[in-house]
């Protein structure tokens, strides 16, 4: 708690009440505003949760106007040279970086849970081909629950442990087998002796009349993409794993809660929406006409990758996706990506654009990794679900510090009634 107070001063009655302000360890200080209901009979309204801090955490921090984000106070782009996805995973869910052999043990542990249950496979083939590969996985996952609902106390550390490394484990494993129920292919088995996203890859696409060898480059590119997606503090999706897991729900349930928010095009399914954006402007002579449709209120276009509610300058991991780009088409051998030229310059018109620049809209995340998931060969289709592998590292994260939480309560915001006022029923036929 900080020395500073608020005064906070009702007009009408001349009450007055102090407001604590409390502190982080970096970033603006927060208004208490708990009494504020007892003391005046008020609640707060911000819609859209625009100023609201909905909890306390010590995973990650963004300081927007800077385009900073720091994962347990390591900044993203030391993590995006350095590091590797299992080693942040590590990082994010136990709070420091790993020594060689916690490291070891931890690949290991999730190398062991990468298989799932013949049933659940089962579940995968009775969806309909062409169902969205983002409807398949949050159901999947949801059914999770049903597996493992006897052996889940979520106040046992180990029981919470397991689930964490499962679920990360079993993801790709998941997701592979909506990707090959789409396409008509027999499901390939997930093989340990693989690496994370090697063996993401190689489930995703060998088949079993020929040998498939992952390429290092991809297998490297994907982790790259793993890392930047793989936490983000307080955004919708782990906000509605917050919410969900606060009622005590199964977290197998509320990670598939987290899946089915992130699908939604404001949020992760952004970088589907950003390939279907760049295939539909075609041309870099069309820009200025899908411009002039983002900037007109009535047309309901939006600049998909552009744009975010915490970054008003660029979005740091934006900036490494792109410098990305230009190493994994050259390493495999794709300079020529008219998609690729097209967004580099939709993002340079729309800068140098005064509608962009008075909203510090910049490119976001998703603008640009829709381009090297396509160079991978994963179909656009897809690109959520890879967002929703890495972010459930993210998600399981902010659930098991909330669920560690002494203090934990039920998620239950309050509400500005603007309904009807009490009124009596009357029978139907004096209506
Ligand atoms: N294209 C055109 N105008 C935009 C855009 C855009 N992409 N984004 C924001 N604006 C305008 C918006 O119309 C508003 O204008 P005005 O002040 O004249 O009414 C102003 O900028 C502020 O926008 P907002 O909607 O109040 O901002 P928000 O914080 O509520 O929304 C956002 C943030 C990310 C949902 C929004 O910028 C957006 O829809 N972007 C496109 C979708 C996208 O790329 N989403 C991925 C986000 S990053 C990854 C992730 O979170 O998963």
């Amino acid at each position: 708690m900080s020395d500073k107070k608020f005064e906070l001063t009702d007009l009408s009655s001349g009450k007055k009440s102090l407001l604590p302000v409390r502190s982080g360890t970096i970033g603006p200080d927060v208004l208490d505003i708990a009494s504020i209901n007892k003391d005046h009979g008020v609640f707060t309204f911000d819609p859209g949760f625009g100023v609201t801090a909905a909890t306390e955490s010590k995973i990650t921090y963004i300081d927007g106007d800077a385009g900073v984000l720091l994962h347990r106070g390591y900044p993203v782009e030391q993590l995006a040279e350095k590091s590797s996805f299992m080693e942040v995973a590590y990082l994010l869910l136990n709070g420091d970086l790993p020594k060689q052999e916690q490291l070891a043990e931890f690949t290991s542990s999730i190398r062991r849970h990468t298989m799932i249950n013949e049933s659940l496979l089962r579940f995968t083939n009775g969806f309909h081909h062409n169902a969205h590969p983002m409807a398949m996985v949050s159901a999947v996952v949801a059914s999770m629950s049903a597996f493992y609902h006897d052996s889940m106390d979520i106040n046992n550390p180990r029981h919470r442990e397991i689930f964490a490394h499962r679920i990360i484990a079993k993801l790709p494993t998941i997701a592979a087998a909506a990707h090959k129920h789409s396409l008509g292919q027999p499901f390939v088995y997930p093989r340990n002796d693989l690496d994370y996203c090697s063996n993401m890859l190689h489930m995703f696409f060998s088949v079993p009349c020929e040998e498939y060898v992952v390429d290092p480059v991809a297998a490297q590119a994907l982790d790259l993409l793993f890392i930047l997606h793989a936490d983000h503090e307080q955004n919708a999706s782990t906000s509605t794993v917050r919410l969900a897991g606060s009622t005590g729900a199964n977290p197998y349930a509320a990670i598939s809660a987290g899946v089915a928010a992130l699908w939604g095009p404001a949020h992760g399914g952004a970088n589907e929406a950003v390939l279907a954006m760049l295939e539909q402007i075609g041309t870099v002579e069309n820009i200025p006409k899908y411009l002039a449709m983002a900037k007109d209120k009535s047309s309901h276009f939006r600049l998909m990758g552009f744009g975010h509610r915490v970054y008003k300058n660029f979005d740091p991991r934006a900036k490494i996706i792109r410098t990305a780009c230009h190493k994994v088409l050259q390493k495999l051998g794709r300079t020529d990506n008219p998609l690729f030229e097209l967004a580099l310059r939709l993002e340079e018109i729309a800068l140098q654009d005064e509608y962009f620049i008075q909203r510090k809209l910049y490119p976001n995340v998703d603008f640009y990794s829709g381009v090297i998931y396509s160079a991978l060969g994963i179909p656009r289709s897809m690109f959520t679900v890879m967002f929703a592998i890495a972010r459930t590292v993210g998600w399981v994260a902010h659930w098991q510090e909330m669920i560690s939480d002494p203090a934990m309560r039920i998620g239950r915001p309050r509400q500005l009634y603007t309904g009807c006022p009490a009124r009596d029923y009357t029978s139907v036929d004096n209506r």
